[in-house]
């Protein structure tokens, strides 16, 4: 048991689990930042961010940015949102819905400073292949959503989707390519700590929005 779970009885924990999850009013137009956050921040957007180890750990390391985790799976937003409760981490909502759609019709426009996409689902049989987040629209989605100057960052570890991706990129418009010199101790997502383990090679690219 952490300290924070110590300091709240359940029914704080509870709700403090409740309040990192973000249930917009209305999913037929985009919200406002406010409606998100209780403060004005740097926002940082993570698209299909599973159990939230990666997002959880950003929050924690840059306090005063916010952080919204999309995801669809509801086991998934729980156990992010009950471990930003039990964290004590007030700078992270998840929101339970498809990323597609909350990029085109529920962000607010050039709201993320950085968008994150780790380890998409890679779809490897080809008559999946439409099924897969990196298509041409979802580009120009994320143009909208990503601020001036903003970043995008995209790591998997799955060769034949990184080159599906770089093609995609490739004709998408208004975004550079540019150089990413990772760090060591930038935080891991949940799947790159498991690739990494087997000795698997990541694929990344990081674009700017020009
Ligand atoms: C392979 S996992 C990667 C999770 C996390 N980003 C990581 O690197 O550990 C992909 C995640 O994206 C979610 N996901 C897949 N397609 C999605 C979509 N269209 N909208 C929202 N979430 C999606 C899945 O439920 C899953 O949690």
């Amino acid at each position: 048991m952490t300290q924070n779970e110590i300091k709240l009885n359940h029914g704080q924990f509870l709700a403090a689990a409740e309040r990192a999850e973000w249930k917009p009013q209305d999913i037929a137009r985009r919200a406002t930042v406010a409606e998100i956050f209780a403060r004005e921040a740097a926002l940082e957007v993570d698209f299909g961010s599973g159990d939230g180890a990666f997002i959880l750990a950003m929050a924690r390391r840059f306090p005063e940015r916010n952080f919204l985790g999309i995801e669809r799976m509801s086991g998934r937003v729980e156990k992010t949102c009950r471990a930003a409760a039990r964290g004590d981490i007030e700078n992270v909502r998840i929101v339970r819905l498809e990323s597609l759609y909350t990029a085109q019709w529920l962000l607010p426009v050039g709201s993320a400073s950085v968008v994150h996409i780790g380890f998409p689902d890679p779809w490897p049989k080809r008559h999946h292949h439409p099924r897969r987040l990196f298509q041409d629209e979802f580009m120009v989605a994320l143009h909208q959503v990503v601020a001036a100057g903003g970043e995008v960052r995209i790591k998997t570890d799955d060769q034949p989707y990184f080159l599906w991706i770089e093609k995609v990129l490739e004709r998408a418009k208004g975004f550079k390519r540019i150089t990413w010199e990772e760090e060591a101790d930038y935080p891991k997502t949940d799947f790159e700590a498991h690739f990494l383990a087997q000795g698997l090679a990541i694929y990344r690219a990081r674009l700017r929005k020009v």
